[in-house]
């Protein structure tokens, strides 16, 4: 029997039904009545075709679909589609080259060259650097005398430190890399008034400058990540064009989504005070994970079936499109006990805001997390009186989870 509880029309890709809260009290309705639909999309958002998609919103089915890439496929557009249309005027096969866009054996081959960049090693040796990147944020928005706003004050700068630090980009160069990462996330709200044409150019100018590092390290080895992912001499490496669609990749991935889990966790610490005051004296380890499921800042990444196949009950056709919703899934009661309490103690812990654990789960999960403890470590010692001043402005997007402002003072 369909979900009536849902309008004709309905969309869960819609920015205009996202815009206005995240999780969506009809996936609940969903998960309990019919926990994988036929979504018709008239309008064909967020790159599913005009047919429409399945929309999948428990957390079993999630992981499923993850975990079987030979199913479900990730090469037919999961993500970044619109930038792939203007790039690909460059002649470069843009899809080809996003690692998010790729199917086994060449996600396999080009994720075990990435994943050197990414080792508990790697990701401990940045810890100090970004401590004090950190602290320094913090310190300079206590400053401002009257209410600020967090996003762009705090949480924006620590996330693209981080890319900046982990691929060693020199520091004259680090305002221009920000301005293009920003320009082109913004294109996702008309309220930036940045134009696609504008967000697939900044796209382009990141591409070109980290082809022209990967070039120079080739020429010239340096000890550094660049020379370790394209000079290595041992079994292979990637080409100037896969490096440059990389760090494009890192880019996206690793920028808006950690500001969101950072503007979100903020959020929920001054709406549940005790959390914060739990946080300032314990610490616990659990916390970034509990911000993230509560944030989940991907709402959805897509799959297309590559056979007839069944999922949920439903007869999945070949070419079908597949909608993950990770937000539905870090709220289904079947998992997680009081799912809509937020709870930093929470453990285990096992929420999807990072993937749902197969072959593409979050490469920059452990940096993510370590950027999350950072700032919420040092906004605990150098702001702990931080208080909110009025409600956040969401972001219009079809597939984060957003907010675009959060005005607060220092306390
Ligand atoms: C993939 C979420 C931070 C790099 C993903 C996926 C999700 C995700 C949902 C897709 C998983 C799948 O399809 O199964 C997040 C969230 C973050 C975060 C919520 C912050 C809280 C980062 C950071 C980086 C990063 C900091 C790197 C600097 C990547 C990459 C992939 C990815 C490269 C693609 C992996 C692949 O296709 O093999 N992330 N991410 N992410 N993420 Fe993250």
């Amino acid at each position: 029997m369909p979900c009536p509880a849902l309008p004709d029309g309905f969309d869960f890709t819609d920015p205009d039904v996202l815009h206005h809260r995240v999780p969506l009290p009809e996936f609940a309705e969903l998960r309990r009545t019919e926990p994988v639909r036929w979504i018709p999309q008239p309008r064909g958002l967020a790159g599913f075709t005009d047919e429409g998609y399945w929309a999948v919103t428990r957390h079993a089915d999630v992981k499923y679909v993850s975990t079987h890439p030979e199913l479900f496929s990730s090469c037919l557009n999961t993500a970044i589609i619109r930038f792939n249309e203007h790039i690909r005027r460059e002649a470069i096969d843009a899809q080809r080259l996003i690692l998010l866009n790729m199917d086994p054996p060449e996600h396999t081959r080009v994720r075990q060259i990435v994943q050197r960049g990414f080792t508990p090693r790697a990701i401990r040796a940045l810890e100090d650097r970004l401590r004090a990147r950190a602290q320094a944020i913090v310190e300079r928005a206590r400053e401002h005398r009257g209410p600020f706003d967090f996003v762009t004050q705090v949480a924006c700068e620590l996330p693209l430190q981080a890319i900046a630090e982990l691929i060693g980009v020199p520091q004259e160069d680090r305002a221009k890399i920000f301005d293009w990462s920003n320009r082109m996330i913004a294109y996702d709200d008309p309220e930036y008034a940045i134009t696609e044409q504008v967000g697939a150019e900044s796209a382009t100018e990141i591409i070109a400058y980290a082809m022209n590092m990967a070039a120079e390290r080739k020429r010239c080895p340096a000890q550094d990540i660049v020379t370790t992912l394209v000079a290595a001499e041992d079994e292979g490496n990637l080409g100037s064009d896969e490096f440059g669609f990389f760090v494009l990749m890192l880019a996206v991935a690793g920028n808006e989504t950690t500001r969101n889990a950072i503007t979100h966790g903020m959020h929920a610490f001054l709406t549940h005070p005790g959390q914060w005051d739990l946080y300032r004296r314990e610490r616990p380890s659990t916390a970034a994970e509990e911000i993230v499921r509560w944030a989940t800042p991907v709402v959805s990444f897509q799959r297309t079936a590559t056979q007839d196949t069944e999922l949920g009950g439903k007869r999945i056709r070949k070419g079908d499109r597949i909608g993950l919703f990770y937000s539905s899934a870090n709220h289904d009661p079947e998992v997680f006990d009081d799912p809509d309490v937020f709870d930093i103690t929470r453990d285990p812990n096992p929420h999807l805001g990072f993937g749902g654990g197969g072959p593409h789960y979050c490469l920059g999960k452990s940096l993510a997390v370590l950027e999350i403890d950072l700032i919420f470590g040092a906004i605990a010692d150098t702001m702990p009186g931080i208080a909110p001043v009025g409600d956040p402005r969401r972001l219009r997007s079809a597939w984060i989870n957003g907010v675009k402002e959060l005005r607060v003072t220092a306390g």
